[in-house]
């Protein structure tokens, strides 16, 4: 088969890099990839929401499968391009899609099918919605609806930062008109979070191991929220029983809910939720693979990626083995200076030709003119070490993550360690 992944970032390297594994694969392409997916696909210069010029190529190319990887072509109706033309295309349509490109959506679904989430309201108009933030008190959290580069949740710890977040939206629109046209007000959960990716065919889920992001950029969770600095897989410290109450309560009856509104969901959904003392709740859904959990999930994965993919499209889910393995992987991101702020670009990367054990998945390099691997953008490269256990794969992760250098970098020093406290 001759296979086209549509993305550039680390996400897109791990599957790539599990593709390239599937004998059943002649020939790998991604558009537009980056620095590292070069060395496994051929990289095609078209960019993600280049619709036409996707589907021109996957027709010249002959090829039998497109794999949408990343939250905004999805959300723009890629796969629906793609199929209305006669190519098969692996990810959700843009009916479905919604569940993560609409907050207000996602939250209106969880409360008419009374699957846990945290208390809400949602507002179209500014007034009505200050109004309501008023009669609130912080900790409170202020949602942007649409999709905003992960940059759309304020966890305001006092009401001027919770107002201020709220006008940046609605009236500022610093996510733009589209994404800030209607807000989401949220009560403030505490726990421990957990992304929860299944494989869903419309009605059958499958579960992939779960695992945990970092968010916050600094050791601890302090500083700004980032894409995510850092993953690991498995979660020791979690019960497999939170996870099954999370299959039950939460993943199944979405999947479920899509299928009875009409939109049945097919493709990769991830669900965010956060283990509260009052049990597991949602937090959001993303309607793809996760960055950076694909990054730890993936070479856990022992069955080829490509049939999965396959079986999903055929409606052949519930057949298919899916087999794991027993190894821990921790994923350290290594960050461009100034991330997640402004930070620069075009800084040579040594050091990649020293990695001994780890897995290194590029997030934002290039090849410059002189053939060099330079930075590309804020997140550079996902360090992933496998082990034994979560100790050692941590410890493999770093022990590359140090071997590597540019100007600058910086990582946390403290991913997996919630497992090891
Ligand atoms: P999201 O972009 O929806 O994943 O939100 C980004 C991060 O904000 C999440 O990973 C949580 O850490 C935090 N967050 C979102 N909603 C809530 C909530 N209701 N209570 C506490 N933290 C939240
Ligand atoms: N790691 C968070 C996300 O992919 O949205």
């Amino acid at each position: 088969m001759r296979v086209l992944v549509i993305g550039r970032g680390g996400r897109e390297h791990a599957i790539v890099w599990a593709l390239s594994k599937s004998p059943k694969i002649s020939k790998l392409f991604c558009a537009p990839g980056n620095g590292g997916i070069a060395g496994l696909a051929e990289c095609v210069p078209i960019i993600e929401l280049q619709f036409d010029e996707i589907s021109t190529f996957a027709k010249e190319q002959a090829i039998d499968l497109v794999m949408v990887a990343p939250d905004d072509p999805l959300a723009a109706g890629l796969v629906d391009h793609l199929e209305s033309k006669g190519i098969a295309a692996f990810g959700p349509r843009a009916n479905a899609a919604i569940i993560e490109g609409s907050k207000v959506f996602m939250k209106q679904l969880l409360k008419k099918y009374s699957i846990p989430t945290a208390a809400y309201e949602s507002f179209d108009a500014y007034e009505p919605a200050l109004a309501y933030l008023r009669s609130q008190t912080a900790p409170i959290v202020i949602k942007a609806d649409g999709l905003a580069a992960g940059k759309g949740v304020t966890v305001a710890q006092t009401m001027e930062e919770a107002e201020a977040a709220l006008k940046d939206i609605m009236v500022g629109q610093v996510f733009g008109a589209s994404a800030g046209a209607s807000v989401v007000i949220e009560e403030f959960l505490t726990g421990q979070e957990m992304s929860l990716l299944a494989f869903v065919d419309g009605s059958t889920v499958r579960l992939m191991v779960p695992s945990q992001d970092h968010k916050p950029v600094f050791d601890n969770d302090k500083g700004p929220n980032t894409g995510g600095m850092g993953t690991y897989s498995p979660l020791p410290h979690i019960p497999e029983s939170i996870v099954q109450e999370a299959l039950v309560n939460i993943v199944q009856p979405t999947a479920d809910a899509m299928v009875a509104e009409g939109r049945p969901f097919k493709g990769v959904l991830y669900a965010g939720l956060i283990l509260t003392p009052n049990g597991v709740k949602t937090i959001e859904f993303n309607a793809r693979f996760g960055d950076p959990e694909t990054q730890v999930i993936l070479p856990r994965l022992k069955t080829d990626l490509l049939d999965i993919f396959l079986a999903i499209n055929n409606g052949t889910l519930a057949e298919q083995p899916i087999e794991w393995s027993e190894q821990a992987a921790v994923c350290v991101i290594v960050a461009s200076p100034g991330y997640p702020g402004p930070y620069p670009k075009g800084l040579p990367i040594t050091g990649l030709d020293q990695v001994q054990d780890a897995l290194v998945f590029h997030a934002g390099t290039a090849v410059d003119e002189n053939g060099q691997i330079v930075t590309n953008g804020g997140r550079v490269l996902g360090i992933t070490g496998l082990g034994k256990d979560i100790v050692e794969a941590r410890q493999k992760a770093y022990a590359d993550a140090d071997r590597i250098h540019f100007e600058g970098k910086h990582y946390r020093t403290d991913i997996a360690m919630k497992a090891l406290r």
